[in-house]
C-alpha cells in the first residue's frame, strides 16, 4: 500500500467504498468506565482476566515462538487443535487476525469470498480484508438464524461470472443476530455444497464455545466439516487477548507465513497464551451462567413497555431488542443509570452477559430499566 498525501486521498474514487456495507455504528465506543457499580453489558470483551490467569501469566514458561520455542504458546495450540478436532492450531492477536490470516491463508488476491450479510467478516472486518488481501466480497442474505441458504449459495458458486469465489464463511455463534448457534447439521450441508463446487469452508467461531455450550455439544462436532476455523480467548473466556486459528497441519503451517506478513509474529507470547490455557482449562463450563443471565434479562426486558423482544430466541449471551423512541436516547437515558449498552441499528440495542456480570446485576440492571422507561425518559430524550 502506497502513502497518499492528504490531497491524494481526496481524489480517491468513491466507488471502492460503496463496495462496502454502511458502517454507521462504531463497534466499541469509548466511555469513562470508573464507576464501580457500573453494570457493562456493552460486551464480553470488557471481560478482565482472572485471579487465576493472572498468576498464570506471571509464571508463564517462554521462549521464541517465531522460531516455534514458546513451551506455553506451543501448549495452548496443541490444546486448541485438540478440543476443536483439528490437526494444528496457531495463536493470533486477535479474532480480525485470525479471520484476515484465515482469507490470506486460503485466497489469491483477484478472488473472491462469500460472507452472510450480517456477518461480523462483512460489518466490521471487510475494509482490512478487501484491502490487504486483495479480494472482493460478495454476499448473501443472513436469515434471523444467522444462517445463508445452502440452494442459493449453491446458485451462487455456479454462476463463474466475475472473480471465482474461492472462500465460504460461516458464523457461530452469530453475534448481529443474537447469538444463535449454528448446528452441525446445518454447517455440514454449507459445507457439502461449497465442498461439491471445490470450494473451502471458513467458520468466524468467535463464540464457539457458546453455541457448544447452549446445544449440548462437543465443539470439536460444530466443527467437523470445516475447513479452518478461529475462535476468540478474549470474549466470554475472559482472556486479555488472543484467537486461535485451527485446520489442518498444512494450513497452518501456510497460516504462520500469513501470520507473518502481517506483523503477528510475537515473541514470548506464552505471557499471553498462559491466560489461554486458563480459559480452555477452567472457563468454557461457566458460559452456561452467562446465558441463563441473558435469558433472565430478555425475560425481564419483554415485560417492559416499548421494548420488542422475544426471549425464546436469546439461546447464548447476547441480547438484541427493538427500543421505541430509538437506540441513542435509550441508550444515553439508562447510561444515566449506570448501565451500559451498544447499538446495532437505529432502534435495536444489543446488551451481551459475561463474567463481571452476575446474576445480581442483571436483576438490579432491569430494575433501573423499568424505571426509566416508566418515567419515559428514553423516548423523551429522542423527541
Ligand atoms: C463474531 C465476531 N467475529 C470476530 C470478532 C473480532 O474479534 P476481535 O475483536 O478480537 O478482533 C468479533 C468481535 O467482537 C466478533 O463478535
Amino acid at each position: 500500500m502506497r502513502y497518499q498525501t492528504p490531497k491524494r486521498r481526496q481524489q480517491r474514487p468513491i466507488a471502492a467504498c460503496l463496495l462496502l456495507p454502511l458502517l454507521p455504528i462504531v463497534e466499541t465506543p469509548i466511555h469513562e468506565v470508573t464507576d464501580v457499580n457500573t453494570i457493562d453489558f456493552r460486551s464480553d470483551t470488557v471481560t478482565l482476566p482472572t485471579p487465576t490467569m493472572r498468576d498464570a501469566i506471571f509464571r508463564a514458561e517462554l521462549g521464541d515462538d517465531v522460531y516455534h520455542e514458546d513451551p506455553t504458546a506451543n501448549r495452548l495450540q496443541r490444546m486448541a487443535a485438540e478440543m476443536l478436532g483439528k490437526e494444528d492450531a496457531l495463536f493470533v492477536a486477535s479474532g480480525t487476525m485470525a479471520n484476515l490470516v484465515a482469507v490470506l491463508t486460503h485466497c489469491e488476491s483477484d478472488e473472491r469470498i462469500l460472507l452472510g450479510s450480517e456477518a461480523h467478516m462483512h460489518y466490521y472486518e471487510s475494509e482490512g480484508i478487501i484491502r490487504l488481501v486483495g479480494v472482493e466480497v460478495r454476499t448473501l442474505p443472513n436469515d434471523a438464524q444467522g444462517r445463508i441458504d445452502p440452494a442459493a449459495l449453491e446458485e451462487t458458486l455456479w454462476q463463474s461470472d466475475g472473480p471465482p469465489i474461492n472462500l465460504v464463511c460461516l458464523e457461530n455463534t452469530h453475534m448481529r443476530c443474537g447469538g444463535v448457534p449454528l448446528s452441525a447439521a446445518y454447517t455440514a450441508k454449507v459445507a457439502s455444497v461449497a465442498h461439491g463446487r471445490g470450494v473451502p469452508l471458513h467458520l468466524d467461531g468467535a463464540r464457539i464455545f457458546n453455541a457448544a455450550v447452549a446445544l449440548g455439544v462437543p465443539a470439536a462436532s460444530l466443527v467437523e466439516d470445516v475447513d479452518s476455523v478461529m475462535f476468540c480467548l478474549s470474549k466470554g473466556l475472559c482472556c486479555p487477548v488472543g484467537s486461535l486459528l485451527c485446520g489442518s497441519g498444512e494450513f497452518i503451517a501456510l497460516a504462520r507465513q500469513s501470520r507473518k506478513l502481517v506483523g503477528g509474529g510475537m515473541r514470548q507470547v506464552g505471557v499471553l497464551a498462559a491466560a489461554g490455557i486458563v480459559a480452555l482449562e477452567s472457563m468454557i463450563d461457566r458460559l452456561a451462567d452467562d446465558h441463563a443471565n441473558a435469558k433472565l434479562l430478555a425475560e425481564g426486558l419483554a415485560e417492559m413497555p416499548g421494548v420488542t423482544i422475544n426471549p425464546m430466541a436469546v439461546q447464548t449471551n447476547i441480547v438484541i431488542f427493538e427500543v421505541q423512541g430509538g437506540a441513542p436516547a435509550f441508550l444515553a437515558a439508562i447510561a444515566e443509570q449506570g448501565i451500559l449498552a451498544l447499538p446495532v441499528g437505529p432502534d435495536r440495542v444489543r446488551m451481551i452477559t459475561h463474567n463481571d456480570v452476575g446474576r445480581g446485576d442483571v436483576e438490579r440492571a432491569l430494575e433501573l430499566i423499568r424505571g426509566v422507561l416508566q418515567r419515559g425518559n428514553g423516548e423523551q430524550a429522542a423527541t
